[in-house]
């Protein structure tokens, strides 16, 4: 990769395998990266003033790369060198976001909060559903609505105007969706007047965001907290700001010592935002112990059973859910798993099955008969953490598993197979 030139960062391998040959504990040490559920807002954040912005920490994954054909798209330019990403706003950006982009990356509709407040306008393709389910955008859209956009959706487009600009008000999110708190938050930031959103994220990622707002000159308070007040303020300034860790990568390499019963330090995180899977991985029969920046995670021989229910944050991450579930597939017991977040995030379990393992969906409960072995086979990595899930599922089973479509891996973990043949993993890729 060359640095210095528009917005690269990583492309995508196509369709490639990951291959994984079990039976081998990992162990040691990986260095978490840079949040790329931060990254990709704090990009979009960018937008909000003219002149360069550096982000550093910044992991090099494929998600920052099509954000950085988005920012190309809209007069941005983009340059990436030692996990510094620097961006270049111009003064006035086109206020587009295109089905290409869109279709590649939901993220890219929270776009539409910072053009309309920048630029008065937007015209954002609409996202369509996806292996989850619907997903819906309405509560992006109500709230922006209520801050003076209108919206029209012609072939496919949504057109947003602001025709009076936007204006502060009160708004109460139905469900503290994260994507929603976001593209409300970086429309306030602009807007005329106070903003307060109740029953907003309090996701980590979404603080460092009001963070690196509040660096820009925006007036925040309760950034990470459920009631979210914002003074508009006229213009912003670029900010330098290092990214939060990734505390999914985190959680993902933990998992991995927990289902091959080895030990594994996460070096450059944070505990804290991992609190409640670490508890329900200390009540498999995990043993943790934590610093002030790094985990420590050993797995038992075998897992226990333990059961759990995804919850917006401080819940149990629905992002580590497959990842969990794939522990679960070998322990000794029955789990039971309850997914609140998403209505279908199941695809994978029926990849985990083929495997040998013993699991049934009922509505939005998951129910885990632990085997005592999996038998590894081909399997579909469906999206990033199913895929993720899958080659730790392919670390405790026997023979060889191939996760194809891998590439939704490099979506969301840099180097993921070099760093599990760090820790001593029988893992390669095609
Ligand atoms: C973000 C994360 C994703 C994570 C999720 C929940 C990024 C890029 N993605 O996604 O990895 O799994 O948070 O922690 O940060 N919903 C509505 N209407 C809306 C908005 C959301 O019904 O207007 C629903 C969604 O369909 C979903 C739930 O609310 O069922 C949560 O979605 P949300 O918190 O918005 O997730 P994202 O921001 O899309």
């Amino acid at each position: 990769m060359r640095p210095g030139i528009g917005p690269p960062v990583v492309h995508s391998r196509g369709v490639s395998s990951i291959r994984v040959r079990g039976g081998t504990r990992v162990d040691g040490e990986v260095a978490v990266r840079g949040a790329k559920n931060a990254v990709l807002k704090h990009m979009v954040a960018s937008l909000l003033a003219p002149g360069r912005h550096v982000l550093t920490n910044v992991p090099r994954l494929l998600d920052v790369s099509i954000m950085g054909e988005l920012l190309h798209h809209v007069g941005a330019s983009c340059s990436y060198e030692d996990a510094t990403l620097t961006v270049d706003v111009p003064e006035r950006p086109l206020p587009e976001a295109p089905l290409e982009l869109v279709r590649r990356m939901r993220a890219s509709i929270l776009v539409m909060g910072t053009l309309l407040a920048r630029c008065g306008e937007a015209r954002v393709a609409l996202p369509g559903g996806d292996d989850f389910g619907s997903r819906p955008i309405d509560m992006h859209l109500d709230g922006l609505e209520a801050m003076g956009a209108e919206f029209e959706l012609r072939h496919g487009v949504l057109e947003a105007r602001a025709p009076h600009g936007l204006h502060g008000t009160e708004i109460f999110l139905e469900f503290p969706s994260v994507g929603a708190t976001e593209n409300l938050l970086l429309a306030a930031v602009l807007a005329d007047g106070r903003t307060v959103i109740g029953n907003a994220a309090r996701e980590p990622e979404l603080a460092d965001l009001a963070a690196l707002l509040n660096d820009m000159g925006a007036k925040i308070n309760g950034g990470g907290t459920s009631t979210i007040e914002v003074i508009g303020v006229p213009q912003l300034a670029p900010a330098d700001h290092r990214v939060i860790p990734d505390r999914l990568e985190a959680g993902t390499y933990l998992v991995a010592a927990a289902v091959t019963g080895g030990t594994v330090r996460t070096a450059g995180c944070v505990p804290d935002h991992l609190r409640m899977e670490l508890r329900k991985l200390q009540a498999a029969g995990c043993v943790v112990i934590t610093g002030e920046d790094w985990i420590e995670l050993t797995g038992p021989d075998r897992p226990g059973s333990v059961d759990f229910a995804t919850l917006p944050y401080p819940g149990f991450h629905t992002d580590m859910h497959p990842q969990m579930v794939a522990m679960l597939s070998v322990a000794a017991g029955t789990s039971i798993m309850t997914e609140n977040v998403y209505a279908a995030r199941f695809r994978y379990v029926g990849e985990l099955n083929r495997m040998g393992a013993d699991i049934h969906t009922d509505g939005q409960h998951v129910i885990v008969r632990g085997v005592p072995e999996l038998s590894g086979c081909e399997v579909d990595g469906c999206d990033i953490r199913a895929a993720a899930a899958l080659v730790l599922a392919g670390l405790r089973a026997e023979g060889e598993t191939v996760v194809t479509n891998a590439a939704h891996v490099d979506r969301g973990y840099e180097r993921f197979v070099e760093n599990l043949v760090g820790l001593g993993a029988d893992v390669d890729r095609d």
